[in-house]
């Protein structure tokens, strides 16, 4: 990996204020990741590509990301990020809105990673719960939401957020087909190991 590329690519995004992946919670994936050695991992909310490309230095030899995006003018900038750094054979962009695109998913996956509207958050579990492989883990990124989420309902405007978000912690944490911390790394990250 071209590691001057990935930077610009970092750079850029955040001069265009295009939220990416931060750098704490980057390396608190990565770790899991590496360990993991994925063959086919789920990002839901692309952006740029920039998370999509840290993630596939971690994947195992063939191994593939799809990754999902409705905003036209950020999957064209992804697809040239991906392209720079020769990535095309190993990251796939589907086009559109992920409440669209996930029920027509059918592979299994070694790992999933939310990072979408903070609002369909409970679909995207229960999207990620049918499409995780065994052994699985999901991501949830910006799960704590600027600390709006274990504050009070009535002190931000974000309440269709902030109530999906905690729906989704009640809804994983109680699952006892998985095993999840939450963890204050970032903007919050939810990593929710299914037993
Ligand atoms: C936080 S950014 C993703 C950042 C990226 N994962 C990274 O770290 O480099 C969220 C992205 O999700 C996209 N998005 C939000 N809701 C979506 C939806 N329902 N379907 C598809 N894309 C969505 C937004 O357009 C935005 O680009």
């Amino acid at each position: 990996m071209d590691e001057v590329i990935l930077e610009d690519i970092k750079q850029k995004a955040l001069e265009e204020h295009i939220p990416i992946i931060m750098d704490e919670t980057l390396e608190v994936i990565g770790n899991i990741l590496k360990d993991n050695k994925p063959k086919r991992i789920l990002e839901i909310g692309t952006a740029v590509g920039y998370s999509a490309i840290c993630f596939s230095k971690y994947l195992s030899k063939d191994g593939v990301i799809d990754t999902i995006e409705r905003d036209e003018n950020r999957i064209k900038q992804a697809n040239d990020n991906i392209s720079k750094l020769g990535l095309e054979n190993q990251i796939y962009i589907h086009s559109g809105d992920a409440v669209e695109i996930l029920p027509t998913l059918n592979e299994k996956y070694d790992v999933i990673f939310i990072d979408a509207a903070k609002g369909k958050y409970p679909f995207f579990l229960k999207e990620s719960e049918r499409l995780l492989k065994p052994h699985g883990i999901i991501f949830a990124d910006n799960i704590l939401y600027k600390g709006y989420v274990m504050s009070d309902y009535n002190k931000h405007k974000q309440r269709t957020a902030v109530r999906n978000l905690r729906e989704y912690i009640k809804e994983v944490t109680e699952d006892p087909n998985f095993d999840t911390e939450i963890l204050e790394v970032g903007d919050g990250l939810a990593i929710s190991k299914r037993r």
